[in-house]
């Protein structure tokens, strides 16, 4: 494997191992996780199967899984479900129509808490104002919105009548919007006027205006009023919200769908290109989703669950919205910014609201460290029973600071690997497993994860290769949408029968798995997921560049941080004035999580005789590494 400077170094340490204590082992679901892991490995199916028999179908499947056009796996095959069903519909026959689905605080300290019943009637309204909007089962809805409890109505309202939904990070900006309304050939857009983050508004609306002025095919942008100051208007296209809501009727027949129809496509950057839609079920998806967050967190009635992910990415879909409200739990969302006003925002959250689990990132964690643990400590979070962690690699030390100072040397933490491709969880401890800081631990009951080196030889323990997955499973993506030759291409051609992840890895002894980072062009700055032909392509389309090449390199607070380096056209000169305006045409293009760190001109970049840029060279070369291969060097 060609050495990726940009990447973290795991200690493969055999004495740092957290054992559960009693009281964590008593409450666990899976107490022989040996015996389980066993069982799922041997009988797959069978293992699926019994999960699925959890949830509720309006037609039960003819066969669990078939594998004949492979790698186009399909799951639960002949089943009619629909996940609302699970969601929702199931809820409102029994008691848990009264409990909470939703306890959400705004930034400015506003707060509203809906139950699984008002859930179902927001939902049923939302579903008929789609509807009334020409909304049809199967087609695609954007959905650009802050983090508000009407983002999983709009997204819920569209699965219940069949439509499938594209979420778009709210901190992505207008070309990033409307290169992904436009592939999704999207006819209506839900959006809000703005959202409140870290004391600032952010101007969606105007973002979304902004999109629009250029080629699309939206007929209708629903608003939803959050800040309440002035956005411009578009007569005959835009609505208000509570507008169409005001006459709307709550009852709305979900759809009855067969287990692969689709549920949404979700955009991600892969290594080259523009992003790619990966395509997720109805059917799989649920039981892979539901499945995992009740084994790994071990949710019950009693819990207060909170994600602080953005609804936005594939963690919010499937442990914000659809998992936790099969599992019937009352979830928080809040929906500013970490640190405001205070370092202690998120502390004070969850002792307000006694939240008995938290799930969040690796930057986040850091990103408080800096602050000092007085800010936790001086809160009472006495109501922590277990911690998770996902979106990069968590260095021990932030691993450590996290179980100490939040979770009172208590409270295990799941350290989550997965992607926006497998849907759910896949290498994760459960809480009765013996943690090492740093590793997800062991792949989750029926994964099959190996490790192999570049000829697709398995590697020996503690060496470090490709991280691949063997069998299918229900919650993978199915395709992607609108280019299913790609998604063949780019996970299952390099090692055939297997899924390829872009991670590599090392197993160490105890089949602990040890997640060290991306081998392609993907960039994870604070857990979101970048690609470098991305951020390229925006800083071409500003007039004085020529040519751009963009590298993460390793940062302490964020993983990674973004460098970029362009070659100017004829007529431009460097300076740091026209670096600091590119930085900003990045932000202004693709969202401010996009902005590099660094802009800096050169005459030309390293390039193969084939013309691709070398990015590994430029990493090399920023650090002060060893360059590696040139042999393949232009000059
Ligand atoms: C990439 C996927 C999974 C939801 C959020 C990210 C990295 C994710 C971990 C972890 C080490 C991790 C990988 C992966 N990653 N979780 N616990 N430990 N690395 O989803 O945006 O699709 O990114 O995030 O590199 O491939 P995503």
């Amino acid at each position: 494997m060609t050495a990726d400077p940009n990447r973290t170094e795991p200690k493969v340490s055999h004495a740092d191992l957290y054992h559960p204590s009693d009281a964590v082992k008593r409450a666990a679901r899976i107490k022989d996780w040996e015996a389980m892991s066993r069982y799922a490995a041997d009988h797959p199916e069978a293992f699926w199967a019994a999960r699925a028999e959890e949830l509720g179908w309006y037609r039960k499947w003819d066969k669990v899984l078939d594998s004949s056009n492979a790698p186009f796996y399909k799951w639960f095959v002949g089943g009619k479900c629909n996940v609302v069903h699970n969601a929702i519909d199931r809820h409102q026959s029994t008691p848990k129509r009264n409990a909470i689905a939703y306890l959400w605080q705004g930034e400015d300290g506003s707060e509203r808490a809906i139950a699984y019943g008002e859930l179902a009637r927001e939902v049923g309204k939302f579903a008929n104002v789609l509807k009334a909007s020409g909304v049809r089962k199967g087609d695609r809805v954007t959905i650009y919105m802050g983090r508000v409890p009407e983002l999983p109505i709009a997204m819920l309202a569209c699965a219940k009548i069949g439509a499938v939904h594209s979420v778009v990070y709210g901190g992505f900006s207008v070309d990033a919007l409307h290169g992904r309304i436009q592939d999704s050939s999207s006819k209506v857009v839900v959006t809000c006027d703005g959202a409140f983050v870290s004391g600032k508004v952010v101007e969606l609306k105007q973002i979304v205006d902004d999109a629009l002025k250029r080629e699309n095919g939206v007929t209708r942008v629903i608003c939803f009023k959050r800040t309440g100051r002035e956005v411009g208007w578009v007569e005959g296209r835009d609505v208000w919200w509570h507008e169409a809501m005001k006459d709307a009727s709550p009852e709305c027949a979900t759809e009855q769908l067969d287990a692969e129809d689709p549920l949404f496509i979700l955009y991600t950057s892969g290594s080259t290109g523009k992003p790619k839609a990966l395509l997720h079920t109805h059917g799989g998806y649920s039981v892979y989703t539901y499945t995992t967050l009740r084994y790994v967190f071990d949710l019950r009635d009693d819990d207060r669950w909170w994600c602080a992910a953005d609804p936005g990415w594939i963690t919010g879909h499937s442990y914000i919205v659809y998992a936790p409200l099969m599992a019937g739990v009352t979830s928080v969302i809040y929906e500013g910014g970490p640190t405001y006003p205070q370092p202690d925002r998120w502390w004070k959250i969850v002792e307000q609201y006694k939240v008995s689990v938290l799930y969040c990132a690796p930057t986040a964690i850091r990103g408080f460290m800096r602050f000092g643990p007085e800010w936790p400590r001086n809160r009472d979070l006495s109501s922590l029973r277990l911690l998770g962690s996902v979106g990069e690699p968590i260095n021990p030390e932030a691993w450590k600071w996290f179980y100490e100072n939040v979770g009172g040397g208590r409270c295990p933490i799941m350290d989550t690997w997965w992607q926006t491709e497998t849907g759910g969880f896949m290498i994760t401890p459960t809480p009765v497993l013996p943690l090492k800081p740093g590793s997800g631990t062991r792949p989750f009951f029926g994964i099959k994860a190996e490790i192999v080196n570049e000829m697709g030889e398995p590697c020996k323990p503690d060496e470090e290769g490709y991280l691949t997955i063997l069998a299918p499973w229900p919650g993978m993506a199915r395709t992607i949408y609108g280019d299913a030759e790609r998604y063949r291409q780019t996970y299952w051609n390099r090692y055939p029968g297997r899924y390829f992840t872009g991670d590599s890895a090392r197993m160490d002894a105890d089949g602990y798995f040890w997640i060290i980072g991306r081998v392609d062009d993907v960039i994870k700055v604070s857990g979101y997921r970048l690609g470098t032909a991305e951020v390229e392509s925006a800083l071409v389309s500003h007039p004085a560049v020529a040519e751009a090449a963009a590298i993460g390199l390793p940062h302490e607070l964020r993983g990674n941080t973004i460098y970029t380096y362009v070659i100017l056209r004829a007529g431009h000169e460097p300076s740091p004035e026209l670096a600091e305006a590119l930085r900003q045409h990045v932000g202004k293009e693709m969202g401010p999580i996009a902005k590099p760190e660094k802009v800096e001109f050169v005459a030309k970049l390293p390039k193969t005789r084939s013309g691709k840029i070398m990015r590994r060279v430029l990493k090399a070369r920023a650090q002060g590494l060893p360059e590696g291969d040139l042999t393949t060097l232009e000059e």
